[in-house]
């Protein structure tokens, strides 16, 4: 077998066998396939794609790249396909260790445009997201919360992988998503699962078409291995919350856990729910008023606390740029369109997401919007405040077409 006649089948849009996909990505994994070669398999992939089984059978071999991890007890997981603004896990495990619901969860760095979980916990000094196996188990125990990057031990593969496509245009392809998260979930141990499928033009998944064979593939490889999925599709044409840039994003999280209401908090309460309902086997509505409960008598901020402690974190050092600016109308209307699109880029361009494999993320930089989608505006309101990395960052035109005014 050789990896160059594997990358010409593919090329061709012909079905690879479990073997030509193993010898491809486990060979890229010990270092004898050059991240060129993966790059071009990658990219072949993205343009052909993979059918069903050739997506099952890449899952199994990320999930047999490592470890998989077993509870005492039945854990929830949660997880978002990437959205800009998306900072709903840091709401969400709370809520859940709140109601002495436990959330494992393995969650990624940055994709594209789309911000991660593991970055917005980093922009916490201190917070250790290198869980070991034994950390995750000691943390379920104590907070009813364990949220750590891709380990070595747990689906390696997705890891180097994950970090390729990032920067070789290959982030929005079905399969190679369907198989990156569902070997995470599998592997991580957990019982239930929400998946949270953002779709827009913020989002890796841009049509509902390709939302649904998502939701279907996730919900069918969850099944394969016991493991009881439940999707949601939901928009990404704006950002989710009024933040994005990793510490900004935890700064609203913990608006939103002490009861301020925010674009976060909607999707934030509909996926807890769900997962609450999931879990206790309540319906809908009841998971709903408890996790609305539990922000309004505070245990929830409480369990957010305890959990960042937990895993080493000093909210009380948590830092934003202190470099400003201001961007204020030019004219008088009504806001019709945020872009999230436009948003993310400028984060990138910021410095809060990656652009190669080894760019360093500016914790502190990122855009909090002061304007929503409907709000009148007059020339010099404030829109949004640009959280640059110093005084001399240039922002261009283009940079700032975050809002449509009309
Ligand atoms: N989330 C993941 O874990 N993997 C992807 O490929 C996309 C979103």
């Amino acid at each position: 077998m050789n990896i160059i006649d594997i990358i010409n089948k593919k090329r061709l849009n012909q079905a690879l066998t479990y073997d030509e996909l193993s010898y491809a990505f486990n060979g890229y994994l010990k270092g004898d396939i050059e991240d060129y070669q993966m790059s071009s398999l990658l990219m072949a992939i993205t343009i052909n794609g993979l059918s069903f089984d050739e997506t099952y059978m890449l899952t199994k071999i990320f999930i047999l790249s490592g470890e998989r991890y077993h509870f005492d007890k039945k854990v929830c997981d949660k997880h978002s396909t990437g959205g800009v603004g998306d900072t709903v896990t840091l709401v969400i495990a709370p809520i859940l260790a709140a109601l002495d619901v436990p959330i494992a969860k393995m969650s990624g760095k940055g994709l594209g445009i789309t911000g991660g979980t593991i970055d917005k916990l980093e922009s916490i000094p201190g917070f250790n997201v290198n869980l070991t196996k034994k950390d995750y188990i000691n943390n379920i125990n104590k907070c009813n919360i364990a949220i750590g990057a891709q380990t070595s031990d747990l689906v390696p593969l997705d890891k180097v992988i994950y970090a390729l496509r990032d920067v070789t245009g290959t982030t929005e392809s079905i399969p190679l998503i369907a198989s990156s998260i569902m070997s995470k979930k599998i592997a991580s141990g957990a019982s239930f699962i929400v998946i949270d499928i953002k779709c827009g033009e913020g989002a890796l998944i841009k049509t509902k078409d390709d939302a649904n064979m998502l939701s279907e593939w996730l919900i069918k490889l969850g099944r394969r291995y016991g493991v009881n999925v439940k999707t949601l599709i939901t928009n990404m044409d704006e950002p989710l919350s009024n933040s994005i840039g990793n510490a900004l994003e935890v700064v609203e999280a913990i608006e939103v856990l002490k009861g301020k209401e925010t674009r976060l908090t909607k999707i934030s309460l509909e996926v807890a729910a769900t997962l609450i309902a999931a879990y206790k086997g309540l319906t809908y509505e009841s998971g709903y008023i408890l996790a609305k409960k539990v922000i309004n008598n505070g245990s929830a901020y409480k369990s957010f606390e305890k959990w960042i402690k937990t895993q080493g974190g000093d909210l009380s050092k948590l830092k934003v740029s202190k470099y400003i600016f201001h961007l204020k109308s030019n004219k008088e209307g009504i806001i019709t369109n945020v872009s999230a699109l436009a948003c993310g880029k400028l984060s990138v361009k910021l410095g809060a997401g990656r652009l190669t494999k080894n760019s360093k993320i500016d914790y502190g930089v990122g855009i909090k919007l002061n304007k929503n989608k409907g709000d009148k505006v007059k020339v010099g309101d404030l829109l949004a405040d640009i959280y640059v990395p110093n005084n001399d960052f240039e922002l261009s035109k283009e940079d700032l077409k975050i809002f449509t005014i009309e």
